[in-house]
């Protein structure tokens, strides 16, 4: 498609109306191509994106705001234009307010249609959303985001992906530092290879040197692990956490990235490794740092690029957007139609604190969703989920330790601390069951003692 000759879509359930629309605009010299229905529409979207789309607010089927809805979640920077008959323009007018383009009101004169296309495609600059921007844009369609800010971060964050150099993404809690992560891993040259994840800050120092580094065999040939350097070699290593890892181990890592070379534990000699590290931190490294917790030279080494994720209450802008994305997710994934949310509770949603950042909304649409029985999510119900989120809801990574806590506590109490007989009732090879127990700082000697256990 070229700039001089952009493709409009038309979409209206009365055929004469599209024809007769068609002819203006291929007069004007556009291509125009037309859809009886919203849902023809969005496929033709995803084949070929149009420069713009004019659709009949009222149709059977998918109405006009909701075919604008979810083309905004898949390409917020294409204008939508929405025909409405006389009865329906305070519809219009607030729909504008959601960030259609426009609308025009039946009937129009040519001249009307003629301002308006031009307009809205001098707005998107006839820059097209052509085939080829979907492809170029693989890399980050998990991360929704309409905001400036964001945009910013990716179009640096695509840069740094094509180079080797070390990444430190730092961000509150659920603001999508993983989410990124993966993605400059996908946009990078090493997407074929693999990626492997390593958390910090969930293992013991012992536990992480092996699991980082790697553990040579014992005399007996048992117990050698590959280590997760090794595991992603000509690939991309993620340490997440990293302002957890143990200072004695900062040392070795260190050296492990400037030489990229690994000593697994137990060896005499190192392996060469070909490895690109992306970290993320929710902590402040600088303060981490400045208590001496961290090593500088690290700090250095890792965040040659150092990319910070705004936290949601900075990007409020996103709210809307990314709650038509979770509703949409989970109407496919449960197979239950909730199209959207009561505008009340969109206002509410925009304005809540937020501390635990996206992964908190997605949970909070998440309850709403369940519970209600509506296509449109009722506020009481967006009120009760944000209120139980903010009281009482721990974070998922504290739900998950207590659960497994509690599972081992009562695994072992049955099994009177017996680790053959407790790892295959939990399907867990024996090596794992003690990392489990060390994780969650068990000591089998007072289960084994029941006169102790009441301690635990
Ligand atoms: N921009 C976004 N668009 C869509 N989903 C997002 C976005 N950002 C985050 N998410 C979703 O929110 C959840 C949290 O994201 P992620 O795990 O990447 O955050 P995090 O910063 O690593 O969190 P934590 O600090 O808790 O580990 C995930 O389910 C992720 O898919
Ligand atoms: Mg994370």
């Amino acid at each position: 498609m070229s700039r001089t000759n952009p493709n409009i879509l038309l979409v209206d359930d009365d055929t004469d109306l599209l024809k007769l629309i068609s002819m203006r605009l291929v007069s004007a010299g556009y291509q125009v191509r037309t859809a009886e229905n919203a849902e023809n529409a969005l496929s033709i979207t995803e084949i070929a994106p149009p420069a713009l789309v004019i659709t009949d607010l009222k149709m059977p089927g998918m109405d006009g705001m909701q075919l604008f809805e979810m083309l905004q979640q898949r390409h917020p920077t294409l204008p939508v234009i929405i025909l409405t008959a006389h009865g329906t323009i305070p519809d219009a007018v607030a729909a504008t307010a959601r960030g259609v383009y426009g609308f025009l009101t039946k009937p129009f004169d040519s001249q009307e249609l003629l301002e308006k296309v031009e307009a809205a495609m001098r707005l998107s600059s006839g820059v097209v959303l052509s085939a080829d921007d979907g492809e170029g844009n693989k890399w980050r369609q998990d991360i929704i985001t309409c905001s400036p800010e964001m945009e910013d971060l990716l179009r640096q964050a695509h840069l740094a992906a094509d180079t080797n150099a070390s990444i430190l993404i730092d961000g509150e809690p659920g603001t999508g530092k993983e989410l990124l992560a993966r993605a400059i891993y996908r946009a990078s040259r090493r997407s074929d290879k693999p990626f492997i994840t390593i958390n910090c800050g969930a293992l013991p120092n012992d536990l992480l040197d092996a699991e980082l580094f790697g553990r040579k065999a014992d005399k007996h040939g048992n117990n050698a692990v590959q280590g997760a350097f090794q595991a992603a070699n000509g690939g991309t290593l993620f340490l997440d956490e990293i302002g957890d890892m143990p200072l004695s181990l900062q040392v070795k890592l260190l050296r492990a990235l400037q030489e990229q070379k690994v000593m697994p534990v137990g060896a005499s000699v190192s392996v060469p490794v070909d490895v690109r590290v992306i970290s993320a931190t929710y902590r402040n490294l600088k303060e981490v740092l400045d208590a001496n917790k961290f090593r500088e030279d690290l700090f250095y080494r890792l965040s040659v690029v150092s990319l910070h994720l705004p936290k949601l209450t900075d990007r409020r802008e996103d709210i809307p957007l990314l709650v038509r994305h979770f509703l949409s997710q989970l109407s496919s994934e449960y197979d239950k139609k909730v199209s959207s949310i009561a505008p009340e509770a969109m206002d509410m949603l925009t304005a809540a604190s937020w501390p635990g950042n996206i992964r908190q909304l997605a949970c909070v649409i998440e309850q709403a969703f369940t519970l209600s029985t509506a296509s449109v999510i009722p506020t009481v119900l967006i009120q009760k989920a944000l209120r139980e989120e903010t009281d009482s809801m721990p974070t998922f990574t504290d739900a998950r330790r207590a659960f497994e806590r509690d599972y081992l506590v009562r695994l072992l109490k049955m099994t009177g601390g017996n680790v053959a007989r407790a790892s295959i009732k939990a399907n867990r090879n024996r090596t794992e069951f003690y990392k489990l127990l060390q994780r969650n700082n068990l000591n089998l000697a007072l289960f084994k003692n029941p006169r102790r256990i009441n301690k635990i």
